[in-house]
């Protein structure tokens, strides 16, 4: 029995300790203060369309967003641009090709971001969603209740913790990142600061494009973050009110049993 319990507290601790390695393999990553945090936090429409800016002027030279509608940059909760903003910017931004004409023609907001697999850079659509930055210890997954799953958080850090070091193997350029599992990315600093130029006139030092870039992606991996937290809101609300209810006519249900011999 005793040897049992021993060696199963054994494995345990291995499976522990195992997954403490394997956190501790991922990179370093920046708790940036975002927005949409916590359970009432929402999206910030300017940031979501400067992060835009900073997504079409310079990630889109490698990265597609295929699984997002351009027409979704008019929905509230996103960026909420006018319907006719959305529509110049779909013609003057994309080209997209049109099966039924056999030709390329200008975009229009039912399509989609066009996809980019030209450099081997992977699509951004669900990225944030796709990378946690937040490793709880142990797995325990309380890190991830607190703090959140962090992808918006490692994309921000990712483009700003690029320590200048580069190497080549195999003919392809690493570049050191801190934050990247790894510590190696074959993508080339993106941003420098003062990659664009905003027009609200916000401040374009990188950590503001990088939060800016990483909140919009955020934005395109979960827009109906904002629906998804009021409706949790709605049932937590209506749950307490059930929860007293209940307790009341419980309380009463059970009056004459309690008190048979007042
Ligand atoms: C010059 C091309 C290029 C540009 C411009 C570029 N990327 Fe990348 N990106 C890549 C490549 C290539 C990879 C794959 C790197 C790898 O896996 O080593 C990548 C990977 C990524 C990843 C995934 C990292 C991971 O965890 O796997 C993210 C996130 C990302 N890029 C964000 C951005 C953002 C945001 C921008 C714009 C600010 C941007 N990239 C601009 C080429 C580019």
């Amino acid at each position: 029995m005793f040897r049992k319990i021993a060696l199963s507290a054994a494995t345990a601790l291995s499976l522990v300790t195992g997954s403490a390695f394997a956190a501790g393999e991922g990179g370093h990553v920046t708790d940036y203060a975002f927005s949409f945090e916590g359970p009432f936090g929402a999206y910030d429409q300017a940031q979501l369309q400067r992060g835009l800016q900073v997504f079409t002027e310079v990630c889109s030279a490698c990265h597609g967003l295929k699984y997002v509608p351009l027409r979704s940059l008019s929905e509230d909760g996103g960026p909420a641009m006018p319907e006719d903003q959305v529509r110049a910017y779909a013609a003057q931004t994309f080209t997209v090709y049109d099966p039924e004409l056999d030709e390329d023609r200008p975009a229009i907001p039912t399509d989609h971001f066009p996809e980019n697999n030209g450099v081997g850079a992977p699509d951004l659509s669900l990225m944030a969603k796709a990378r946690a930055g937040f490793h709880g210890p142990y797995g325990t997954g309380l890190s991830q209740l607190f703090n959140g799953m962090g992808g918006a958080e490692y994309i921000a850090s990712l483009l700003t913790h690029y320590t200048g070091e580069e190497k080549v193997e195999a003919g392809t350029t690493f570049y050191e990142n801190t934050a990247f599992p790894g510590g190696w990315i074959a993508m080339a600093p993106p941003l420098a600061g003062e990659d664009v130029e905003y027009a609200d006139g916000h401040s374009n030092e990188l950590h503001h494009e990088a939060q800016d870039v990483a909140a919009f992606l955020m934005w395109t991996a979960e827009p109906k973050m904002m629906a998804r937290k009021q409706a949790g809101f709605v049932g937590v609300v209506f749950l307490t009110l059930l929860a007293v209810l209940l307790y009341l006519t419980n309380k009463r249900i059970w009056r004459n049993v309690k008190y048979k011999n007042d």
